[in-house]
């Protein structure tokens, strides 16, 4: 173990803290943490944890989400500054606007959003578990918030529900082109091609499995293939090549990094560790609020 990393391990043990990551930040990060997953996964340890610090290496919603969901923990992000662009891309403004539109409406709100946001909405929602929730809501028509993406993906498969979609997107997913995954099926014929449902629809009518980066790792494992294409970012190939030594990943997304999920550096892991740093704080009303969104999701995703 590297110096860094025994230091980590003190001062976690030292501070009682635990540490959760997204698969997207960097795999030396994944490595010192305690708990690597999916957005949902991680919401889930989050709420349940018995440690006094969490320590989020993730960008700002899921940090938001945690404080959220337990507000007498310290939570802290190595970089506070790190950021999901897609979470900015809806305005309560156009929530209220689409409420008044419709008697019997569900606003659902993918988790990639503000924690202001989550207080306009009744249900949040992450990729692994958008469909199975927006099939059991009462409501028939939808607001799905931002993302439009995973919003057109759940419409095709619950197409009982009216969904209007916000026209929100991840920049990284959504620059992905199927002449370029069109072009990676070709050169490697026998993989299959998995994906992430914030890609646009024409690259999702070309996947093998759609879902998240969780259900992509979980899927790679269970298919009777010895070779893939990854539709989603980078940093889920830790996690895969661990797991599965002996198959072969290929990633149509190279280089089309999430620059803030990169911003977690494990120089950052270890400062905040030691001097607090990045504590992120929600007002009570603020808190209140959404919370009622993401206990709502907790709720219906069993
Ligand atoms: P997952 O919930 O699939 O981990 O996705 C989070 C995310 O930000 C994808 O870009
Ligand atoms: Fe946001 Fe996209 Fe980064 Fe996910 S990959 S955190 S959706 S910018």
């Amino acid at each position: 173990m590297e110096l860094i990393e025994k230091e980590i391990a003190r001062l976690k043990e030292e501070r009682r803290a635990v540490i959760l990551a997204h698969y997207y930040v960097p795999d030396d990060v994944q490595r010192v943490a305690d708990y690597v997953g999916d957005s949902f996964y991680l919401s889930k340890k989050a709420k349940e944890t018995d440690a006094q610090t969490i320590v989020f290496a993730g960008v700002r919603f899921m940090g938001e989400s945690a404080k959220i969901l337990n507000p007498q923990k310290r939570v802290l992000m190595p970089d506070s500054t790190a950021d999901c662009p897609m979470a900015h891309m809806v305005t309560a403004k156009a929530v209220e606007d689409m409420r008044r539109q419709y008697d019997d409406l569900a606003v659902v709100c993918y988790v990639n959003s503000t924690a202001e946001i989550k207080t306009h909405s009744d249900v949040c929602v992450t990729s692994s578990n958008a469909v199975h929730i927006v099939k059991k809501l009462p409501q028939r028509n939808i607001f799905f918030i931002p993302d439009k993406n995973l919003g057109h993906y759940v419409s095709t498969q619950v197409p009982e529900k009216h969904i209007l979609c916000n026209d929100g997107y991840c920049p990284r997913h959504n620059g992905v082109r199927p002449d370029v995954v069109r072009a990676c099926k070709e050169q490697h014929p026998k993989a299959l091609f998995l994906v992430h449902p914030e890609c646009p629809e024409e690259v999702l009518a070309l996947a093998d499995y759609i879902g998240s980066t969780a259900g992509i790792i979980e899927y790679a494992g269970k298919a009777g293939a010895d070779e893939f294409i990854i539709g989603t970012e980078d940093g889920v190939m830790y996690e895969l090549t661990k797991r599965y030594p002996e198959k072969t990943f290929y990633s149509v997304m190279e280089g089309r990094v999430c620059e803030d999920m990169k911003k977690v550096t494990l120089e950052k892991v270890l400062q905040c560790l030691r001097d607090g740093t990045g504590e992120i704080t929600v007002s009570d009303e603020v808190r209140e609020k959404a919370l009622r969104s993401l206990d709502r999701m907790l709720e219906l995703a069993e």
